[in-house]
């Protein structure tokens, strides 16, 4: 008999994809939809990033190119980390690939063995579970629910990690857009310190959409002798309008990073040419883009947060970051939308969506099914309308 391999029974395709998918069938039959559901930044970049493009083509080799990415892109990065606070890291420190989501799957692959454990947050970003599930490795989920700000505790962290080789650690978060202070890092970095034989991998892919001051913080930079353990994993996906360029970054250990280029070796080989001068451009050339888009996500952040907290029984703590919104919708729960029963957070999102036309994630694809995402990404005028529906929902409800 012909099978697939037994991991495969195991992977599943993204729960956020699916909705998106409903989403694109509707509006393709005629409906009007108002899409807060898929986590995409919804700008393109620059001028700047197209002419280089254009410079690339006339003068591509059409050659293969370096695994570990080509020294311009790695010195590129390697000065995005600097602005970003992150200094003393070389070449040989970074690795690229296809996107945060390759990235992170290759320091599975790099790090895990079957049976091993990788702790980390709920609500988490929906991929982090089934890398782990492709790979045979055993999550770790360590609850945050709203009633904690959806944030992790230095002592839930520290009953945690015996026994844990690597923690995964997203912050900004996807679903939450919860961003940690800088004391929060600091008490958390002392906690990890406790753990030497604990990998700590940051998915920091939102360090630029931090909103109110509050600034990104790191744990190496809050104790500088985890260095040796903290693995930073970036992208231009968000930060940049980039998603479907697929430029991915690894900055950490040298052996980390090796292990991240012998794997490109067996996967992809290198970035193109023509990706590696659009992501060159992006990081070298001028930020305006990527902070003019953070100011506007965090005015959209006020208006989705004032008007999910005007609805009785909703409960968001408030995000500074990102940009997703993660009400606690439970008080839903048991009520009929027009004589349709609301058991849960799925029907919830079915029931909005087929009524109202707006397309939201339920929770349960991030390990909290109290909940729903808003991306709020959409044009701008179609946000006060997706969310006067949102509201209208919850008032219909009985
Ligand atoms: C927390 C988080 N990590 C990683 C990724 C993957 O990003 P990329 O497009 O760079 O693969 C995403 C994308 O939504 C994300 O939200």
């Amino acid at each position: 008999m012909l099978t697939l391999a037994a991991r495969m029974s195991r992977a599943k395709p993204s729960a956020i994809m699916i909705v998106a998918d409903k989403a694109k069938q509707l509006k393709a039959a005629g409906r009007d939809i108002i899409s807060f559901s898929i986590g995409v930044p919804n700008f393109l970049p620059g001028p700047h990033v197209y002419d280089a493009v254009r410079d690339a083509l006339a003068k591509d080799s059409g050659q293969y190119g370096s695994n570990r990415g080509a020294d311009a892109l790695l010195d590129a990065f390697q000065k995005h980390l600097e602005e970003g606070g992150l200094t003393g890291y070389t070449r040989a420190n970074i690795a690229t690939g296809i996107g945060a989501k390759h990235m992170l799957y290759n320091l599975a692959e790099a790090l895990l063995d079957p049976g091993d454990t990788i702790a980390f947050a709920v609500p988490y970003w929906t991929t982090y579970v089934d890398i782990a599930d492709i790979l045979g490795a055993k999550s770790r989920l360590l609850p945050c629910p709203a009633s904690q700000n959806y944030k992790l505790t230095p002592a839930q962290l520290d009953a945690a990690l015996p026994g844990a080789k690597v923690f995964l650690f997203n912050n900004p978060c996807n679903p939450t857009g919860m961003v940690y202070t800088q004391e929060e890092i600091a008490a958390l970095a002392d906690v990890l310190v406790k753990h030497p034989d604990t990998w700590i991998i940051c998915d920091d892919i939102y360090n630029r959409m931090v909103f109110d001051g509050v600034g990104y913080h790191n744990f190496v930079q809050a104790r500088p002798e985890l260095r040796d353990r903290v693995i930073h994993v970036d992208s231009l996906s968000k930060t940049y309008g980039m998603p479907g360029w697929r430029v991915g970054f690894v900055a950490g250990p040298e052996a980390i990073a090796s292990a991240v280029v012998t794997l490109n070796s067996n996967h992809i080989t290198n970035l193109p040419e023509v990706i590696t001068a659009a992501a060159v451009a992006a990081l070298t050339g001028p930020q305006d883009i990527p902070r003019q888009r953070c100011a506007e996500f965090q005015a959209k952040r006020d208006q989705v947060l004032a008007a999910v907290n005007s609805i009785p029984g909703v409960i968001c703590p408030r995000p500074q970051g990102a940009f997703y919104v993660f009400p606690n919708i439970s008080c839903a729960f048991g009520k009929s939308h027009l004589g349709r029963k609301i058991a849960n957070d799925v029907d919830f999102c079915n029931a909005l969506l087929d009524a109202k036309g707006v397309a939201c994630v339920p929770g349960s694809a991030f390990g909290d099914p109290n909940a729903l995402r808003i991306s709020y990404t959409c044009p701008t005028a179609q946000l006060p309308e997706g969310l006067k529906r949102f509201r209208e929902f919850f008032a219909e409800l009985t």
